[in-house]
């Protein structure tokens, strides 16, 4: 699939637009259009009823070690300055780039390629910054510029090697920046924040700044108490958030896939830490099969597990679920989704300050004056578990907990194992990376016969049911007869309980590919029979099949295709 077509077909019919565009459109910013809106929301609300509302507290999963419970939360955008000090987005959440002297540009320093090329007795690395599928045409491009060739003399350049990313050379002097005519323009690679910052108030002070969170996932974190207390709920348990992020990438690019502001769908699963391995194998697999249910091909997605080597040490695993994306060079993957164990470092950090993550066992990381760089809230983030108390404690020969933990004073955590500080598996998932790549997996181009049997092109986007932004479209054969009265009748019983459209205009053939392209999987018309019998023909998208239902049947039947 060419991603131009599917970045035309956003525009032309209503799922994506640039930001601003009128004013010439501001990178890395995206509107949702009509049908992109619905389809959004559908994966949202998908993820959601799936992860949360559906969740069944009472079965034991298939994969899991338990039972366990779900709940959610919606917190603000901009929180206490503290909290980003201490998840340690302050301090390291971070690109490298690197600015260009000559075309006062500037670029993320790893996403920099070329390649080399020798001319007229000299070797030099060409770089580029463009996606990957226009690479080899530019960097040709701008070495025939560079060496003063003509098109025709293309061939008098030897390329060498494959392309490379620029934090692999070492030989600065003989780079080519993306946009330069000399060499050796790019500074040496900085450090660029990527939190916006803001301020609250209207003093506007340094101390008055704030920051747009860069994840949701801080927030389920500095909840944590406020939930164990306003709920019943026990461990093992989840705490889902989806919204808006922010980050201020450096290079956004490949349309939604790396943008400035953009959705998340987080969980924080708290869980005890000897089950809690068993609980990250539970989702990175759980969550593999959600996108694989809501249509995602196996071939074009993959679990790609973490080295140990680029595991923190309080972490027993990390993966990525990774997704073929059509932008990206055959064989790489762009990320979807992360699923982590996290350990017990987020809800410390916020406790007692911000960790070293290079200490083991995890230290308050020391400012110049050995004290805590950061200071914690100082709140008590650990959990008790009281059931598990009120069983063992006659057994134990204690009273009161108090009494316990004054027998245990000396040890490293004298809570345990009835009060101690959970750990956490964090299914971290971008809502509109995986729109994006179900709006790639749905695009397809095949070849239906038209009214006069002749084949033709049709687009198709094959969305899943349950994430097709309109579920059905309703169609009198002709306009007249009183098809249209019938018509207009079942389209206002169907759009009281689903998104509906009703068309009339035009061959019906030509009706049913404008829903094909915007990806509508049942089409119903009415026609001359629908007045003799009561029933409508049901057309189904990919397999073309049309089949006669009762007229008061189609609700039920829509539903039960849906799911
Ligand atoms: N709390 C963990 C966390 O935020 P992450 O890997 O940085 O982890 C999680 O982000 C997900 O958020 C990614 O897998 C991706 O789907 C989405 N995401 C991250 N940065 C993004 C960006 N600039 N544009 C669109 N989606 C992004």
């Amino acid at each position: 699939m060419e991603m131009d077509k599917l970045v035309a077909l956003c525009k032309r019919r209503g799922f994506l637009f640039q930001s601003s565009e009128i004013y010439g459109g501001l990178n890395g910013f995206w509107d949702y259009g009509p049908l992109g809106v619905e389809l959004k929301r559908n994966v949202k609300e998908a993820w959601w009823r799936d992860m949360v509302t559906g969740h069944d507290d009472l079965s034991v999963p298939a994969g899991g070690p338990s039972t366990f419970e779900m709940t959610g939360l919606d917190c603000t955008i901009i929180m206490h300055p503290q909290v980003w000090k201490c998840s340690g987005h302050y301090d390291l959440f971070h690109d490298f780039m690197v600015d260009c002297r000559e075309s006062k540009r500037r670029y993320r320093f790893d996403q920099i390629r070329g390649r080399w090329a020798e001319a007229k007795g000299q070797r030099i690395f060409v770089t580029t910054a463009v996606a990957a599928s226009e690479e080899q045409a530019d960097v040709e491009r701008r070495a025939l510029k560079y060496f003063n060739l003509r098109a025709k003399d293309a061939d008098s350049i030897a390329w060498e090697g494959d392309f490379q990313p620029l934090p692999e050379i070492d030989e600065p002097s003989q780079v080519l920046a993306p946009d330069a005519r000399a060499l050796d323009t790019l500074t040496a690679p900085r450090e660029f924040n990527l939190m916006f910052k803001t301020t609250v108030g209207a003093l506007g002070g340094e101390e008055d700044a704030a920051f747009l969170r860069p994840e949701t996932a801080q927030g389920i974190f500095v909840n944590f108490k406020n939930v164990l207390d306003s709920t019943r709920v026990k461990i093992p348990f989840g705490i889902a958030q989806t919204g808006k992020s922010f980050r201020n990438e450096i290079t956004p690019r490949n349309f939604t896939f790396r943008s400035r502001e953009f959705e998340q769908m987080e969980i924080e699963f708290f869980c005890h830490p000897d089950t809690s391995h068993q609980w990250y194998q539970y989702w990175r697999d759980r969550r593999m099969q959600w996108y694989t249910a809501l249509g995602l091909s196996n071939e074009r997605l993959q679990l790609r597990e973490h080295d140990t080597d680029e595991l923190s040490h309080y972490s027993t695993g990390t993966a990525d679920i990774e997704y073929a994306f059509p932008f990206l060079p055959p064989g790489e993957f762009g990320e979807l989704e992360g699923i982590a164990h996290r350990g017990d470092f987020d809800l410390r950090s916020h406790m007692e300050g911000k960790l070293d993550e290079k200490t083991n066992p995890l230290q308050v990381a020391l400012g110049a004056d050995g004290k805590p760089k950061w200071r914690g809230s100082g709140k008590d983030l650990t959990y008790f578990d009281d059931e598990a108390w009120e069983r063992e404690k006659g057994e134990l020969g204690f009273k009161s907990f108090k009494e316990y933990l004054k027998q245990r004073k000396s040890e490293p955590q004298p809570g345990a194992p009835f009060q101690y500080v959970p750990h956490v598996i964090e299914p971290s998932a971008g809502a509109d990376r995986a729109t994006l790549a179900f709006l790639c997996e749905a695009y397809t181009e095949d070849e239906v016969p038209d009214e006069k049997g002749k084949l033709q092109t049709r687009t198709v986007m094959r969305f899943h049911p349950r994430l097709a932004p309109i579920k059905c479209a309703v169609f009198p054969l002709v306009r007249k007869d009183g098809l249209p009265e019938v018509a207009r009748d079942l389209y206002r019983t169907l759009k009281a309980q689903m998104p509906v459209f009703y068309d009339e205009k035009g061959a019906v053939g030509r009706r049913y590919r404008r829903q094909d392209e915007i990806g509508t999987p049942y089409c119903l018309t009415v026609d001359g029979q629908t007045l003799e019998d009561q029933t409508v023909t049901l057309r189904d998208r990919d397999s073309l099949e049309q089949c006669r239902i009762p007229l008061d049947d189609c609700l039920a039947e829509l539903r039960q295709r849906i799911g």
